[in-house]
């Protein structure tokens, strides 16, 4: 399966957005993640959808959004109708996200669901075959720039068994050329990565990093 990564974009420089996304471009990354927060379900605010529309003028590769937020029914359709081709939303609020899929793939995009650190991975088993996409959160979500934690690596193998070969599995946060190794040997086929990319000088060098951590993965 070949390796996507996608750059988070909480990262980047708000003030030089269009330069930012040209910038990782160059590099051939395949997705952007575009991580919208409420501060509610996580004690951060971010991007809303008008942000969602702006990036999808600059680039025609996947857009996955990334929803921290209480009420997905509500805003899901909004984030896709924006642009987004994933939404991703938490099944710690949406412990039967059949109707959220619903309404998110009634506004044409795919429908993600996304398990935190401390939820088992048993919640999103039952689903894993409707779903078009499934996150691991490899941090506690609300900011960028946190430590990876290793627990997400066995959910991503358990996911992966019980999925098969063709699901999306992503990894999100902490994300590195060391920590890319074992998520990507468990079955991840999509990085997130957001300090590690935007926080370096020349991003091609974290890029190219994390493209040779597939290649060194077992
Ligand atoms: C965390 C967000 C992540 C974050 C990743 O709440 O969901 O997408 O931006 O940032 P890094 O890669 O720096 O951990
Ligand atoms: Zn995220």
């Amino acid at each position: 399966m070949k390796l996507e990564i996608s750059p988070s974009i909480l990262s980047a420089d708000f003030a030089h957005l269009a330069d930012e996304i040209a910038d990782v471009l160059r590099f051939g990354v395949e997705r952007f993640h575009l991580d919208v927060m409420d501060g509610h379900f996580v004690p951060n605010l971010t991007i809303g959808p008008d942000v969602i529309s702006a990036v999808r003028k600059c680039t025609d590769r996947v857009l996955e959004t990334h929803l921290m937020i209480i009420d997905p029914l509500k805003f899901g359709p909004i984030f896709a109708e924006a642009g987004s081709d994933v939404v991703q939303f938490h099944i710690e609020v949406a412990p039967d996200p059949r109707p959220v899929m619903d309404a998110i793939r009634a506004k044409g995009a795919k429908a993600g669901l996304v398990v935190n650190p401390p939820t088992d991975i048993e919640t999103v088993l039952p689903f894993i075959k409707e779903i078009d996409h499934l996150l691991v959160m490899s941090v506690n979500p609300g900011f960028s720039g946190q430590k990876f934690i290793p627990d997400a690596v066995e959910k991503v193998r358990r996911a992966r068994e019980a999925a098969g070969p063709d699901l999306d599995i992503e990894v999100d946060g902490g994300i590195n050329a060391e920590t890319a190794v074992p998520c990507i040997e468990a079955g991840a086929n999509v990085l997130v990565a957001g300090s590690f990319i935007y926080g370096a000088k020349d991003r091609g060098v974290p890029i190219a990093a994390l493209r040779n951590a597939a290649v060194h993965s077992k």
